[in-house]
C-alpha cells in the first residue's frame, strides 16, 4: 500500500475535495483505496455522507497520551463497490492533537496503526487538516508522496514557501524518502491575469507543478454537501474529467515507484 498525504497548511485551498474525487477517481478504475480523514473537521468524513463516526473513527484508533483502544480495521466504512473505503474523523482528533504531544513515538503514531491495513489496499490518501501540528507531522511521516494542492495567487504562493522548507525539515528528521508528487493549482481559472502568473511564477522557480489543474464549480461543493463524488454527481462537469486525469498521473507515479 502506497500512502499520498493531501497536504498544506493553507485552508480552504481543495485538500478535502481534491482526497474525496481522486480516491473515488482510483477506485472507479479497480484500485483498493483507503481515505484516511486526519483533520478534526471531518470535511471529508462529511462529503462521503458518514455522519455517526463519533466513538469509532480514527481518533480512538490514534488515541491521545495513551495508544488507542480501538483497531483501526474496526473503524473502516466502506463506500460501496468500486468506491474507496473511510477511515473516518471526528472532533474527538482534536484532544488527541494534544494529547499525542505527550507520547513516545508521537510522529509515527498514524504510520504505525495504518501497517496492518497495507495488504488490503493499494493506496491510501491522507487528508490533512489545514495546520502543521502533529496530525499533519503524522500524515507526512507515514507518506510516500505529498500532493500540495494551492490555490494560484500570489499570496498563497509565499505560505506555499513554509510548507515546502516543513517538508526538508521532514525528510532530514523523520522520512526521508517523502516525495513531493507535485503542487496541484485548484480553483484555476485560466482566463485570469493573476492565476497565469502565479503558475508561471511556480514553473520559472523549479516548483514540480502538476501538469493538471482544477477549475472551479459549484458542483464540486454541491457533490460534497450530498455525500457524492463528483464523478457520479455531476459526471459530464469538466472538474470530474481533471480529477480522472490527476488519477492517471496518481498511477503513474505508482508505477514508477513500483519500478525503484
Ligand atoms: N474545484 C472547486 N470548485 C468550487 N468549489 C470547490 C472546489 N474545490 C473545493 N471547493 C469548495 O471549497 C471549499 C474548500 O474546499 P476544501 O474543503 O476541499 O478545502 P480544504 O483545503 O480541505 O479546506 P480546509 O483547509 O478547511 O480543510 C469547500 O466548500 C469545497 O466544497
Ligand atoms: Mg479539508
Amino acid at each position: 500500500m502506497r500512502i499520498i498525504s493531501i497536504s498544506n497548511h493553507k485552508g480552504g485551498v481543495g485538500k478535502t475535495a481534491t482526497a474525496h474525487a481522486l480516491g473515488y477517481a482510483l477506485a472507479w478504475e479497480g484500485l483498493r483505496v483507503l481515505l484516511v480523514d486526519v483533520d478534526p473537521q471531518a470535511s471529508l468524513t462529511q462529503a462521503c455522507g458518514v455522519t455517526d463516526a463519533g466513538g469509532s473513527s480514527l481518533a480512538e484508533a490514534i488515541g491521545g497520551a495513551a495508544p488507542g483502544r480501538l483497531r483501526l480495521a474496526d473503524a473502516l466504512r466502506p463506500m460501496g463497490d468500486n468506491a474507496p473505503v473511510l477511515a473516518p474523523a471526528d472532533i474527538a482528533l482534536a484532544a488527541c492533537e494534544l494529547g499525542l504531544s505527550q507520547r513516545m513515538g508521537r510522529e509515527r503514531v498514524l504510520s504505525k496503526i495504518l501497517e496492518p491495513l497495507a495488504p488490503r489496499f493499494d493506496i491510501c490518501l491522507i487528508d490533512c487538516p489545514p495546520s502543521l501540528g502533529l496530525l499533519t507531522v503524522n500524515a507526512l511521516a507515514a507518506a510516500g508522496g505529498v500532493i500540495c494542492p494551492t490555490q494560484p495567487q500570489a499570496a498563497d504562493l509565499r505560505g506555499l514557501r513554509l510548507f515546502l522548507e516543513t517538508l526538508d525539515l521532514i525528510r532530514a528528521e523523520l522520512n526521508p524518502a517523502l516525495d513531493l508528487i507535485g503542487i496541484l493549482a485548484t480553483f484555476y481559472d485560466g482566463r485570469l491575469n493573476h492565476h497565469r502568473a502565479a503558475l508561471e511564477a511556480m514553473q520559472r522557480a523549479g516548483l514540480p507543478v502538476l501538469p493538471v489543474t482544477i477549475g472551479r464549480s459549484v458542483r464540486v461543493a454541491e457533490a460534497a454537501g450530498a455525500g457524492m463524488a463528483i464523478s457520479t454527481y455531476a459526471p459530464e462537469n469538466p472538474r470530474a474529467g481533471e480529477y480522472k486525469e490527476l488519477a492517471e498521473l496518481v498511477r503513474e507515479w505508482l508505477r514508477k515507484r513500483a519500478a525503484d
